[in-house]
C-alpha cells in the first residue's frame, strides 16, 4: 500500500469546470453544429497551446482560446461578434461537474491541502473559482502565467512541488486530459487520469497512469 498523498493538485478546465458549459448556454444560436463545434474550440484551444509552447511564442490562455474560437466560428460560417463576446464571457465562469463541490470535501478531510494548476490566466481561474462556489476550497492556484508556457512542460509541474513544499510523490494530480495526467506522472506526481466518458486509454507508452470515472473514485487512488 502506498501512503496518502498529502495535497491533491487539480488541472481546472475539464476536470474542475465543465468546458462544453459555455456553448451550451448559446447553442440555441449556433444550431445542430453546436456540439462538434464545441469539440472543434477545445482540440484547437489545446493544440494553440503545444504549438505556442513549442515554437517559445507564448500568449496567454485568454489569447489562445479566443484564437481557438474564431477558427471554429470561420470554420462553421458564423459571423456574429456578440455570440464571439457572450461565449468567451462564458467560458470565464463555467459550471463545475455535479460531483466537484463533495468529491473536494472528502480529499481534503484530515487538513489535506487541495490546489488548481492550470493554463488559465490568475483572472480567469479567480473567477472560475468563485462563479462555482470553490471559493476557499484551494490552498493555491497556479497559473502557468508565472512560468510564460503552457503543459506538459515540465516547469509547469514544478509550481507545484515548490509551491507545497512536498516531493512530487507526495503529491495527488487529477486531470481529465490523459495527456496533462501522462505528463504529471512523468514529473513524479501520483497522478490519475478522470476518464468521464470511458475515452480509450492514450499515452501508456509515456507514462502507466490509473483512471477514474469521476472525481467520487478519488480517494481509493489517494487516501
Ligand atoms: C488546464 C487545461 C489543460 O486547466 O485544461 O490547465
Amino acid at each position: 500500500m502506498k501512503a496518502p498523498v498529502k495535497a491533491c493538485v487539480f488541472d481546472a478546465y475539464g476536470t474542475l469546470f465543465d468546458v462544453h458549459a459555455a456553448v451550451r448556454a448559446h447553442a440555441a444560436r449556433i444550431g445542430a453544429a453546436a456540439e462538434a463545434a464545441s469539440a472543434l474550440w477545445r482540440a484547437k484551444q489545446l493544440e494553440y497551446t503545444w504549438v505556442r509552447s513549442l515554437m517559445g511564442r507564448h500568449a496567454d490562455f485568454a489569447q489562445v482560446t479566443g484564437e481557438a474560437l474564431d477558427y471554429v466560428l470561420a470554420r462553421h460560417g458564423i459571423a456574429d461578434s456578440d455570440l464571439r463576446a457572450d461565449l468567451m464571457a462564458s467560458y470565464r465562469r463555467l459550471a463545475a461537474y455535479g460531483e466537484v463541490v463533495a468529491s473536494l470535501d472528502l480529499l481534503a478531510k484530515g487538513g489535506r491541502r487541495l490546489a488548481i494548476l492550470s493554463n488559465g490566466t490568475p483572472g480567469w481561474l479567480a473567477d472560475a473559482v468563485a462563479a462555482a462556489g470553490l471559493a476557499g476550497r484551494f490552498a493555491a492556484v497556479w497559473s502557468v502565467e508565472t512560468v510564460g508556457i503552457f503543459k506538459p512542460d515540465m516547469r509547469i509541474y514544478r509550481l507545484a512541488t515548490d509551491g507545497l513544499g512536498l516531493d512530487a510523490h507526495e503529491i495527488g494530480f487529477v486531470s481529465s486530459n490523459p495527456w496533462d495526467a501522462a505528463g504529471a506522472a512523468v514529473f513524479g506526481f501520483r497522478a490519475v487520469w478522470v476518464n468521464r466518458t470511458g475515452l480509450p486509454g492514450e499515452y501508456a507508452s509515456v507514462a502507466a497512469v490509473p483512471q477514474v470515472a469521476s472525481l467520487a473514485d478519488l480517494q481509493a487512488h489517494f487516501d
